[in-house]
């Protein structure tokens, strides 16, 4: 198999780890870069490239993206889906803008880690809820502020703690769209484009973030979390608002700690589901990643396990070049 990785921070950094594990040195074929004098180790140094479309010199099967921002990501998809190339992607910024404009999402583009790290929240909704009406999101989906939140209660200062989940490698590259909470209304517009088949621009969001927060003005008792959620009004109106908020100790929202997010899904046949575990971090990010790699690869792999043995070696090499990947 041949990815092509986009960035090289924490989150790329893991997956590339992650990948070479689980299919081997091999795997990686380019990755994209965007600081030349980064400190790498030393098997990244010859698979780097500065340019956007040197990554498919490598003649790729799979491109990973873990980059901030838009751009190049929105060219780069769309280079690779106009080839027939499958993108897995953390890229929010870019999946979220996606979704605000288009009515469709693309075969092959697949983002279970662009929201809540290593929940598998994108495939639960899109395929295990079909056919049922969610009525209500509601959930902690940054981990970065849900960590500096619960260091203030330890007594740790504001940007200790912020410079704390930096490295730690749980905020975004520029951490002001983190604690303004651009990051959770950009996640909670995939989740509102998935749950409700709307498409809603994450500006559109009522967002209110941790940054100059002042704890004695926010009303009742309770820890304070940075709360998302989007509900569905009489007449198919969504409302969608993040905004930090005390909660009741019985709330399951308190259980996500440090970098935890925790998801509430309520749904017209199934009640509130309820997802909590790690929101952000490399590895669990990764783990996300390298599961949308085992699908979008893996019908390649369906395709050539359905033939007779003698024709699989052909279909193998013509598929592969004959490097045929290992499924976990
Ligand atoms: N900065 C993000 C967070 C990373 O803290 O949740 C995961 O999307």
């Amino acid at each position: 198999m041949r990815i092509a990785l986009l960035g090289l921070g924490h989150v790329g950094l893991a997956f590339a780890q992650l990948a070479r594990r689980e299919a081997g040195a091999e795997a990686l074929a380019s990755i994209l870069v965007r600081r030349p004098d980064a400190e790498r180790p030393p098997w990244a140094l010859p698979l780097l490239t500065l340019d956007p479309e040197g990554v498919f010199e490598s003649e790729p099967h799979v491109v990973v993206d873990a980059l901030p921002g838009t751009e190049p990501s929105r060219r780069i998809t769309g280079w690779a889906l106009e080839r027939g190339i499958p993108v897995v992607s953390a890229n929010k910024s870019f999946v979220a803008d996606l979704l605000a404009r288009s009515p469709g999402i693309p075969d092959r583009l697949w983002f279970e880690a662009s929201v809540c790290g290593g929940l598998p929240l994108i495939e639960t909704i899109r395929r295990g809820l079909a056919g049922d009406r969610v009525l209500r999101v509601r959930g902690i989906l940054n981990g970065t502020t849900n960590f500096i939140l619960g260091a203030m209660e330890q007594g740790m200062d504001y940007p200790g703690a912020l410079r704390e989940a930096q490295e730690l490698g749980y905020a975004e590259t520029d951490p002001s769209a983190d604690v303004s909470g651009l990051d959770a209304a950009r996640k909670l517009s995939i989740l509102v484009a998935l749950a409700f088949a709307v498409h809603m621009d994450p500006a559109a969001v009522e967002r209110h973030g941790i940054d100059g927060l002042d704890p004695a003005r926010l009303p009742g008792a309770g820890r304070i979390k940075l709360v998302a959620e989007a509900r569905l009004h009489p007449g198919g109106r969504v409302l969608a608002s993040v905004r930090p908020q005390r909660l009741e100790p019985a709330d399951f929202l308190v259980r996500a700690e440090g970098a935890e997010n925790a998801v509430e899904i309520e749904t017209a046949c199934r009640g509130v589901l309820r997802f909590s575990g790690p929101g952000a971090g490399g590895l669990p990010t990764a783990a996300s990643l390298w599961a949308d790699v085992a699908q979008a690869v893996g019908d390649r792999v369906a395709r050539v396990r359905r033939l007779a043995p003698a024709a699989r070696e052909d279909a193998a090499s013509r598929v592969f070049g004959g490097d045929v990947p290992r499924r976990g």
